[in-house]
This record gives C-alpha cells, sequence and structure tokens, in this order.
C-alpha cells in the first residue's frame, strides 16, 4: 500500500480505522473506535474515551479487564512454560480440572479453545454413548432460539430461524424444538435420541429463561428415556446467574456440561464436563493442538480459584437483584417492560424497536449494552461491579433511552 497525502496527515485513530478497513475481512459492522486499555468494569480507547462495559467482551471478563490476580497468572506462567504439548501433561491443567471437578457435580474435564469447540465435543461424546451404549443413537434435541457456536455442527444445532439457509448443507443429526415446551420434547424424543442440549437460560436468543419445572421436566424425560442431559453453561456458568454454576437453581444434575467466556476471564479457554458412566472417549477420538495449554490453564485456575475464594456468584446474585430493582423502577417513566434474567445476564424489552440505534446512543455517552433484539437490550457486566456502577450505568442508559427516537 502506497502512503497518501491525506494519510501523512491523519490522526492515529484515523489511520488505524482507515487500516480496518482495508486489512480486516468484514463480518460486521463495528463503532468506530480503537481500544487500547481496560481496567476493571472500563475500556478506554485511542482518543482517551472511557467505556463502562456492560457487556463484558459478550459475558467474557468476569472479573473485570485486566483483573491483576489474572495478569500476574499469565505472566508467572509465560515465564514458566508457554507450550508444552497436548500430548502431555501439565502442572495448572491438572490442578483446573481437579478444581473443576470438585466443585461441580462432573468427573471429568476435557479443556478445548471456544465455546463452540466445547460443544462439538459434547455432541461427539454423546454420539460416541450412543454408539457404544444405545444401539447407535446419534440425534440431539436442541431448541428454537438457542446458540451453540459458530462451527458447522454447531450452527446446525443452534436455533436461530436465520441460519437455517446459511452454509448448506446442515450438519444432520439435529431436531430443534419450542424452548419451555416440556410436551414438544417429549415428542421430539426416538429411539435414535441420544442427548439434548439446552442453555439454562438461552442469552443470545434474547435472554429467555429455562421455568424451574421445564428443566426438572427434561431431565425426567432424559431419565426415563435413556437420553444424556447436556447443559451449555457457556454463557451461564462461572457465576454468571448467580449460583457457580446455573444448574445449580434447578435441583438437577446434567450427565454433560460445556464452560467457556468467563472460565478464562478474557482468555480463550472453554472445557467439556461429563460424568464418569458417560466419559467414554478412547484414545484418539478428541483433542486439538491447544487443548491444555500451559497459559490457558493458568488464567483458569486463577480465574476460578478468585471466583470460588472470593463467593463472586454471590456477589452477582446481589448485584443483579439491585439492577433489577433499578431497571423495574424506570419502567413507567421510559416505557420499559419484562425485565428478566438471573444474575448478571440481564435483559428488558424496550417501547420501541430501536435495540440498535440505542446502542450507538449508549456509545456515544460511553456506555456498552447489547441488543440481542430489536426491541430488546442486554447487560452482561463483569461480575464483580459495584452498585456505583450500576448507577452510573442506569443513568446513562435512562438518558440513552430518553433521547433515541
Ligand atoms: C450458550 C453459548 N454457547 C456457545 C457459544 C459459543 O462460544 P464461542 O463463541 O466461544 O465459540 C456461545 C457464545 O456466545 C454461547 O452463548
Amino acid at each position: 500500500m502506497t502512503m497518501t497525502a491525506q494519510s501523512m496527515t491523519a490522526s492515529p485513530t484515523a489511520e488505524l480505522l482507515r487500516d480496518a478497513e482495508q486489512s480486516l475481512m468484514f463480518i460486521v459492522k463495528r463503532p468506530e473506535a480503537v481500544m487500547v486499555r481496560g481496567k476493571g468494569p472500563y475500556l478506554w480507547d485511542t482518543e482517551g474515551k472511557r467505556y463502562l462495559d456492560f457487556i463484558a467482551g459478550w459475558a467474557v471478563t468476569c472479573l473485570g479487564h485486566c483483573p491483576p490476580v489474572l495478569a500476574r497468572a499469565l505472566a508467572g506462567q509465560a515465564k514458566a512454560l508457554i507450550n508444552a504439548s497436548p500430548a502431555l501433561l501439565n502442572e495448572p491443567m491438572i490442578r483446573l480440572a481437579k478444581l473443576l471437578t470438585d466443585h461441580s457435580c462432573l468427573d471429568k474435564v476435557f479443556f478445548a479453545n471456544s465455546g463452540a469447540e466445547a460443544n462439538e465435543g459434547a455432541v461427539k461424546l454423546a454420539r460416541k454413548w450412543g454408539a457404544l451404549r444405545k444401539d447407535g443413537a446419534y440425534e440431539v434435541i436442541t431448541a428454537w432460539n438457542s446458540f451453540h457456536g459458530r462451527t458447522l455442527a454447531m450452527m446446525s444445532a443452534t436455533g436461530k430461524q436465520h441460519w437455517n439457509t446459511l452454509y448448506e448443507p446442515k450438519v444432520p443429526g439435529f431436531t430443534r424444538v419450542p424452548f419451555n415446551d416440556l410436551g414438544a420434547m417429549k415428542k421430539a424424543i426416538t429411539p435414535k435420541t441420544c442427548a439434548i442440549m439446552l442453555e439454562p437460560v438461552q442469552g443470545e436468543g434474547g435472554v429467555w429463561v429455562a421455568d424451574r419445572a421445564y428443566l426438572r421436566g427434561v431431565r425426567k424425560l432424559c431419565d426415563e428415556h435413556n437420553v444424556l442431559l447436556i447443559l451449555d453453561e457457556i454463557q451461564t456458568g462461572v457465576g454468571r446467574l448467580g449460583t457457580l454454576w446455573g444448574y445449580e437453581q434447578y435441583g438437577i444434575e446434567p450427565d454433560i456440561m460445556t464452560l467457556g467466556k468467563g472460565i478464562g476471564g478474557g482468555f480463550p479457554l472453554a472445557a467439556l464436563l461429563a460424568k464418569d458412566a458417560v466419559s467414554v472417549f478412547e484414545a484418539g477420538d478428541q483433542g486439538g493442538t491447544f487443548c491444555g495449554q500451559p497459559l490457558a490453564m493458568a488464567s483458569g485456575l486463577a480465574v476460578m480459584n478468585e471466583v470460588i475464594g472470593k463467593n463472586i456468584a454471590t456477589k452477582a446474585k446481589n448485584r443483579g437483584n439491585y439492577l433489577r430493582r433499578k431497571l423495574k423502577a424506570l419502567e413507567g417513566e421510559l416505557g420499559l417492560s419484562n425485565v428478566r434474567g438471573k444474575g448478571l445476564l440481564m435483559a428488558v424489552d424496550l417501547p420501541k424497536s430501536n435495540g440498535p440505534d440505542l446502542v450507538t446512543a449508549c456509545f456515544k455517552r460511553g456506555l456498552l449494552i447489547n441488543a440481542p433484539l430489536p426491541n430488546s437490550v442486554r447487560f452482561m457486566p463483569p461480575l464483580n461491579i459495584t452498585a456505583a456502577h450500576v448507577d452510573e450505568m442506569v443513568e446513562l442508559f435512562a438518558d440513552a433511552v430518553r433521547n433515541t427516537p
């Protein structure tokens, strides 16, 4: 690329934005800002503008941006061992697996790099179990409106209507049913069903909470029909819903659970956990170059020790209740409705379908929020935010709602 007279006079930010447009593959329209720094619930861009981050990298930075405990763990591990081999054990890998199994109902862990990869592993494990233990059963039932990731198989599992015709042909073996409809689930089970895969709260779909009777009923159906229950807790796990794992709030146990997002606190890490009885992989069935990578393991260990040791889930529950009260108090004045969610995964319906414009208006005011639906916005801040951060968010949000046509 040659340097033009214009580029020589452009500001560093303008140059970066131009280079981004020229060199990054287009996948989505991003705001015209370049982030350089983060601390706690705040991000700063190249122009020094501060943003209160109630997206948290899509429910990822559960301890806020650059938490010292994570920075220390990464720096320490980087000096000791950055990468060994997926075929060799490393210490943080063993410690993290033990921590996860000690604090959950699951017995075995496989580490992956992304949520989609962990979910792929969950479906592979269920299919292997079906091949060995259920006469070759391979079908997985998922819910409409669900989100399980962007690999080809997880796009087939995901219940997004507008993905139905994208990247055809679909991976076979997935059946989708309406969420929170036990009758539909029962009807969909066939002798070929090996697993049901659900999110306790559908996050990307717009924050729709599974009814207690529904998840308990699905667990019962699984037991009656010899079907595995896979809970995708990639968004809901690690304290997000106000308990360490979402399933705890339903009084049930999954056979398989997947984790991602918050578990690495911002470092790419995901995990597939399973009960002993369904951990049926044989040598060579599953793997990956970076599975159990020491930096990722050190991140997960630091985050999980902090989340468990400081009871961050209860903090998220209390702060979520506070956020709920603040939003409810504004319902009448701003025309908001249907405040919903659990812990610090919350959403509210807007009086108009102007979600994307509202997100832009918030961005201008230095607030990051997300609109999963045209008429809803979602809040998924770090789990350790203070009441003052909630107050600051609500003030910026209310001002944006009042002034966005
Ligand atoms: C419930 C759920 N499952 C899976 C995924 C996919 O995770 P990843 O983007 O890390 O592949 C997401 C991401 O938003 C999610 O919310």
